[in-house]
């Protein structure tokens, strides 16, 4: 029986975008372990231009963010902002399913498109020109979809912290967009327009990625813990410390460029600021926990969302070591960043979205979790994998890095990356097994609800039960 509540949430949605996310999910992981072998030279298909490794290496970055990121927000989003503002989104019927194919054609046509080579040179935003168009129309209509329940609450209550949050992020997203995907390519030609490209990057995880998925957690967290966020206050500074600092952060990734000295040194100290905004975060979500930390053992998705914020905590830590410009002449180009990546884009939000999912997913199946021991083996493993993996590219990074400061022969530093190149891959292994046991008890979870439907409609007792 669903309460009141629920009534207004549209649970075939909800199923919808996460079944994308999940199966797109698993595209990623397929993608990046393929290219993972071409650095072992073992790649499974040479020669066969569309599927060159280049383009692999695209599709698995862009899938990350477009394919498992975006839907599994958008059916997190789905859910928690009808039960924040007792509202219904805009349109489901027409809006909601029209939005949800819409998405899946973009990303289908964007992974088409890079595979055939029509990427473009902005990192992140390769997607190809004439997807672009449609991208930023489904923004704007997730704007209002989304806005719509917020603005009807917000002429009769004061908001909460997380609406704050999903409110930004969605403002934000189509504006950066349009900034990243067309200014450098059809405006600011030349080093302005890398500088444009710096900060798109940095302004699709830090003005979308971020705010969602800060503002699902002041959700989620509050409701599996069954008690308030510690500190209002301090979800507002966090708010505010990200509007003002996070922006100017994206030159940082192109530190020791020819881009002017100023935007450098600005980029290095908003980082560096930042901080207080993201530790002002982290400190509130743990003292949320603070007395209810047994909760850990009982639910796994609490664990996915605080794991995600220990490595929250980690990934915020090394930015403000690794931004500094000493530290850069190191680090700079090698395997170091992208071990940051993924402990950031898959270890931190990566996981949160699975700690959403695991919640979820059972509630729209009307159905509990099939196997807690699965949910476990999954748990480790992924969670083992990447840290592994973190491991070994920062350990990796770091060799790169000293081995190109003394000017020794290029060929030294790939002879000295290769055994990190296979501990890259030995713990993808690891957490593509651990993602098969949490599809497998995924789908079972799902099989559970089908099964149990199909009874209830033998019985007479059928229909209409999401
Ligand atoms: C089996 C798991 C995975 C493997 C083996 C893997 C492997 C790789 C490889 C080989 C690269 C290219 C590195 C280079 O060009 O030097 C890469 C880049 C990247 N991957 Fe993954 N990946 C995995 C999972 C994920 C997941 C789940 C996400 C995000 C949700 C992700 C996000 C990224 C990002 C953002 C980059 C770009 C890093 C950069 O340019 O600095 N990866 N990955």
């Amino acid at each position: 029986m669903k309460s009141e509540q629920d009534s207004i949430i549209n649970y075939d949605l909800v199923y919808a975008h996460i079944v994308a996310s999940i199966v797109l999910l698993a595209v990623v992981f397929l993608a990046g372990m393929l290219y993972s072998l071409q650095f072992l030279h073992l790649y499974p298909f040479p020669g066969i231009e569309f599927l060159s490794p280049g383009r692999v290496r695209t599709v698995h970055t862009n899938g990350a963010v477009y394919g498992f990121i975006v839907n599994g927000f958008t059916a997190a989003l789905y859910w928690a902002l009808p039960r924040l503002t007792g509202q219904r989104v805009m349109n489901e019927k027409y809006l909601g399913w029209f939005m949800f194919i819409a998405l899946q054609g973009a990303v289908a046509a964007t992974a088409i498109g890079i595979l055939a080579g029509d990427s473009q040179a902005i990192p992140w935003g390769e997607t190809p020109w004439y997807v672009d168009p449609f991208i930023v129309v489904w923004l704007l209509l997730a704007l209002v979809q989304f806005t719509t329940p917020i603005y009807k609450l917000a002429n009769k209550e004061p908001l909460y912290a997380a609406n704050w949050y999903m409110i930004a992020g969605l403002v934000w997203i189509p504006m950066v967009y349009i900034m990243g995907n067309y200014v450098p390519v059809f405006f600011v030609p030349g080093i302005a327009g890398a500088a444009i490209t710096g900060t798109w990057i940095h302004d699709a995880v830090g003005l979308y990625v971020t705010p969602i998925g800060w503002g699902l957690c002041y959700y989620f967290i509050p409701v599996i813990l069954k008690k308030p966020v510690w500190s209002h206050a301090l979800s507002l500074l966090g708010f505010w410390g990200l509007a003002f600092f996070y922006p100017l952060q994206g030159v940082h990734h192109y530190l020791w460029s020819p881009i002017p000295m100023y935007a450098q040194y600005a980029a290095v100290l908003s980082t560096i600021v930042l901080e207080l905004a993201v530790v002002s975060v982290i400190v509130n979500f743990m003292m949320t926990l603070k007395g209810r930390a047994e909760a850990l053992k009982e639910s796994i998705p609490l664990r996915w969302i605080y794991v995600g914020i220990i490595n929250y905590a980690i990934t915020c830590f090394q930015c403000a070591i690794q931004v500094l410009l000493t530290t850069q002449k190191v680090i700079h180009y090698t395997d170091w960043v992208v071990g940051h990546a993924h402990l950031i884009m898959y270890g931190t939000f990566g996981f949160w979205i699975m700690g959403f999912i695991s919640y979820l997913w059972p509630k729209v199946n009307h159905s509990e979790t099939y196997s807690k021991a699965l949910d476990e083996w999954a748990f480790w493993l992924l969670l083992l994998g990447m840290e592994l993996m973190w491991v070994d590219l920062l350990a990796g990074g770091l060799i790169q890095g000293f081995t190109w400061w003394s000017l020794s022969p290029w060929m030294d530093s790939i002879r000295y990356s290769f055994p990190f190149w296979i501990g890259r891959t030995a713990s993808g292994t690891l957490m593509s097994i651990g993602l098969c046991f949490y599809i497998y008890n995924f789908y079972k979870t799902g099989r559970k609800k089908t099964v149990s439907l199909i009874h209830a409609h033998e019985v007479g007792a059928g229909g209409g039960v999401r």
